[in-house]
């Protein structure tokens, strides 16, 4: 008996050891804090501390990390040098002077789609689209090493032509994702070890940035997650991510200012927490993540109109926005910049204008799936007229859907089957060829 008790202590203390990038610590955490032979428990924040390779240890404490240039030893390849160009962000704007690098992934998205148009001026509309600069999601683990695969790619062109080449992401895989919709419900779940595989997701996404230190990389962080924080903690779901999605934005700003990339926290929209209501609220989160994240300068600010359809400054209010006084892009900005500054987040802005060009489309201003009558909007430029914002860019690849209308899908929301959404509609994220081809019939400027 005494025997059978002594092996079943040994098995559970092998066995209790966190595996190499595995968890070993951090608030809420209940398993082990120990780590395999060859592996040190190093506290990368609050919420989380990670077996890290290193000298061996079974030691129970954390080693803390202080500084966050050590955090990119985090990486998983440790093939590269640490970065040496990132210690402080250039002054000023981060588009300015840089050409932007075109996704080859909407490249080839758009090349497919005007293939497929027989009209030969709306087929040549169609190819131009590839020319304008959209970001490239990594929505799943899976596509993290097409990040490494455009890094170099631009890197080489940087090299080839002098001309200075900054990268676009989205990073877009908090587990319980899309917590009060269904449509973008993604490939972590927080029951299923989601926390660790975001962790692991972002340190995949570090590990590619580091090997190319001269190519700038601006990234937009968690479209709608932080948002929903702040207005939809009624929803059970939300409710139970809000822990693990502060966590998991914590863990990339900081992971990401560590390797010098300029970062944007999605802000929702006017129409969300442009509300008066919500504004404040929206204002007191948002400065508490850029602190969570160490106040590094690399947060540069604030991404807003996400894969909406908002106009940066309409020419009057859309009878839809109901009497908010923040009716448009411009007035949520110049109502939220000063609040977050006057509480020490110095933030800047850029606006997603991709599939703004036509106005007055819908039906309620909650409305979000696949709008009719949609047109591509104003390109992407550092001209934008409002000393907050750093440029208006695309961030939703036009032509992408935002959620399938097919009711027996897992992901079916039914906001995708109102009546100004486009129907039938496929899968969001997959391509969307009559919405696409609408896009760029009703582009506005034109095309
Ligand atoms: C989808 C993602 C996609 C993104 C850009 C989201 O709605 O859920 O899979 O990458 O849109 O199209």
């Amino acid at each position: 008996m005494f025997k059978y008790a002594a092996l079943l202590a040994f098995v559970s203390v092998v066995t209790a050891q966190s595996q190499l990038y595995g968890q070993c610590g951090g608030i809420g955490w209940t398993g082990s804090t120990t780590c395999v032979a060859g592996a040190t428990c190093t506290v990368l924040n609050d919420y989380y501390s990670q077996c890290l390779p290193g000298a061996a240890s079974s030691s129970s404490t954390p080693t803390t990390v202080s500084s966050s240039h050590s955090t990119t030893t985090a990486s998983s390849t440790g093939t590269s040098s640490a970065p040496t160009s990132t210690a402080t962000p250039a002054a000023g704007n981060p588009f300015e002077g840089y050409t932007i690098y075109l996704s080859p992934y909407y490249a080839n998205e758009i090349a497919l789609a005007a293939g497929n148009i027989t009209d030969s001026t709306l087929k040549a509309k169609a190819a131009s689209i590839a020319n304008i600069p959209t970001f490239t999601w990594l929505d799943t683990v899976a596509k993290v090493p097409d990040l490494g695969t455009y890094l170099a790619d631009a890197d080489s062109i940087q090299k080839s032509t002098g001309q200075k080449q900054l990268v676009q992401i989205v990073v877009y895989d908090l587990p319980d994702r899309d917590c009060a919709a269904k449509a973008s419900n993604g490939e972590f779940s927080i029951a299923d070890n989601g926390q660790a595989n975001y962790f692991n997701y972002m340190d995949q996404i570090v590990a590619q940035i580091q090997k190319y230190p001269d190519v700038r990389v601006v990234a937009v962080i968690e479209p709608d997650s932080l948002a929903n924080l702040v207005t939809n903690l009624n929803v059970q779901k939300c409710a139970n991510a809000e822990t693990t999605y502060k966590a998991c934005v914590t863990y990339a700003l900081k992971q990401l200012s560590s390797v010098g990339v300029y970062q944007y926290m999605d802000a929702g929209h006017a129409g969300w927490l442009g509300w008066p209501a919500n504004i404040s609220p929206a204002a007191t989160l948002f400065t508490q993540m850029y602190q969570a994240g160490g106040s590094s300068p690399f947060i540069r600010g604030l991404a807003t109109n996400v894969a909406n359809y908002n106009a940066l400054t309409a020419a009057s209010p859309d009878p839809i926005t109901q009497g908010n006084p923040n009716y448009d892009e411009s007035h949520y900005i110049n109502a939220l910049a000063p609040m977050l500054a006057s509480s020490g987040f110095p933030a800047q802005f850029i606006v997603d204008q991709g599939r703004s060009g036509v106005q007055n489309i819908r039906q309620q201003w909650g409305d979000w799936c696949n709008i009719k009558g949609a047109g591509f909007g104003t390109r992407p430029t550092t001209n934008t007229g409002n000393s907050y914002i750093d440029s208006i860019v695309w961030v939703k690849p036009g032509g992408e859907c935002d959620g399938t209308s097919n009711s027996s899908s897992p992901r079916y929301d039914s906001t995708c089957s109102l009546s100004d959404a486009d129907q039938p509609a496929p899968e969001a994220g997959t391509w969307f060829q009559e919405y696409f081809q609408t896009l760029v019939s009703k582009a506005s400027p034109s095309l």
